[in-house]
């Protein structure tokens, strides 16, 4: 008999986002003519910048005539990406990556759900509560049943502590953090990567967001904190960053040396089982798309995805200000493009009101986990009038 991976079972039927999606579309069926504000998945809404569509166009080219043409590329990325990445992300930074460290993607969504088939289905995992699903709906679909939540509260800033009864294998971190927008110090960081290489444990760091960060000193990778190449993989993303939520490209850093181990103890090293993983299942990311990103890091791309990350970041800043004048706690903002919201009442509820009443699309904090419950997510995604559009229908409620 053909029997089903009954892990399925364990997970919630709809991932978050498409449930939202659902519900969305059910509004708009039986309200034809309402003007829908869509502040709730985090998906860029501002074009692709010049400097990207230049280089992206002359790749067309470059595959339109024989000299140029590329078909299936390196299995790491291409190296003239790879080099612009480990230099400006890391080395300008002051921090040690190597491009052979790097490996290019479609995405850090994949490249975070797919990481965990590297190792044991009895591994323990602990994530923040509330979470991007992600990291939990792809454990519990490999087995994995053994998740802490480690609670991320207004008392603690939304930045877990580790402590010595903690007792986990593999822990996610996403900082600046998805939902809450909150931002961690380098001393909060550092503390997990000492508890990380004091546990033989692997952190597995997110950091999609990091191009929001305006505030000087905080850490936008990992690799700022001291030992941290011997216990931290970290994923990246262009999505945010370069608005290609749609074009998709991400990278993932495997340093040199990173290891777990074997059921005898032996360390086996990480970096040779993603490369072999990716190769095998993964054909990697077209050569357009890497020759975009590639212009993420020209002087212009540089500037250009700045200014539209800027604002992003005014956007957000003009929501919080409306919310706070509304007598709302507001989260994050400053150095991410997510604002948590805490309504005091049942998430879901409040994200129907808002939907039904002011037709404004939000994400209800309680499908980041159960520590979600009572606040809402604001993505600070769209365009400047449909922002204060948004303003306005809320404090008319
Ligand atoms: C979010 O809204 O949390 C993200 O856009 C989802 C994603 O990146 O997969």
């Amino acid at each position: 008999m053909l029997h089903v991976n009954e892990n399925y079972a364990k997970i919630k039927p709809t991932y978050l986002f498409a449930e939202i999606a659902h519900r969305v579309e059910a509004h708009k069926k039986a309200n034809p003519d309402a003007k829908i504000i869509r502040l709730g998945i985090g998906d860029v809404t501002e074009p692709l910048c010049p400097a990207i569509i230049e280089a992206m166009h002359k790749a067309v080219d470059d595959e339109a005539g024989r000299t140029n043409f590329h078909g299936y590329g390196p299995e790491q990325g291409y190296a003239f990406l790879r080099e612009k990445i480990a230099k400006v992300d890391f080395q300008d930074r002051g921090i040690r990556i190597d491009a052979n460290e790097i490996l290019v993607s479609d995405g850090a969504k994949c490249d975070c759900g797919n990481i965990q088939e590297l190792f044991g289905e009895d591994v323990k995992i602990a994530v923040g509560d509330p979470v991007y699903p992600v990291y939990v709906d792809t454990n519990i679909m490999a087995g994995r049943q053994d998740i802490a939540l480690l609670p991320c509260t207004k008392e603690n800033g939304y930045v877990p502590v580790p402590t010595p009864e903690l007792d986990a294998d593999i822990v996610y971190l996403c900082y600046p953090n998805n939902p809450t927008g909150a931002v961690a110090t380098l001393e909060q960081l550092q503390a997990w990567v000492d508890w990380a290489n004091a546990n033989k444990a692997l952190i597995l760091f997110d950091a999609a967001y990091e191009a929001f960060i305006r505030t000087p000193g905080i850490p936008h990778s990992i690799y700022e904190c001291k030992n941290a190449r011997t216990c931290a993989i970290e994923f990246r993303s262009y999505s945010k960053t370069a608005g290609f939520t749609g074009i998709r490209c991400g990278y993932t850093v495997v340093p040199k040396g990173l290891v777990a181990y074997d059921q005898a103890g032996n360390p086996v090293e990480l970096r040779p089982m993603w490369t072999r993983r990716q190769t095998t299942k993964f054909n990697g990311a077209s050569y357009i798309t890497q020759r975009g990103a590639e212009a993420v890091y020209s002087p212009e791309g540089q500037a250009q995805t700045k200014a539209t990350i800027d604002f992003y970041l005014e956007n957000g800043r003009l929501m919080k200000e409306a919310l706070q004048s509304l007598g709302y706690q507001v989260t994050g903002g400053g150095d991410s493009p997510y604002l948590w919201v805490d309504v005091k009442g049942d998430s879901w509820e409040f994200f129907d009101m808002l939907l039904k009443k002011a037709n404004v699309v939000t994400t209800p904090g309680a499908g980041f986990g159960k520590a979600g419950e009572g606040y809402i997510r604001i993505s600070s995604f769209n365009s400047r009038a449909n922002v204060l559009e948004a303003i306005e229908r809320i404090k008319a409620l």
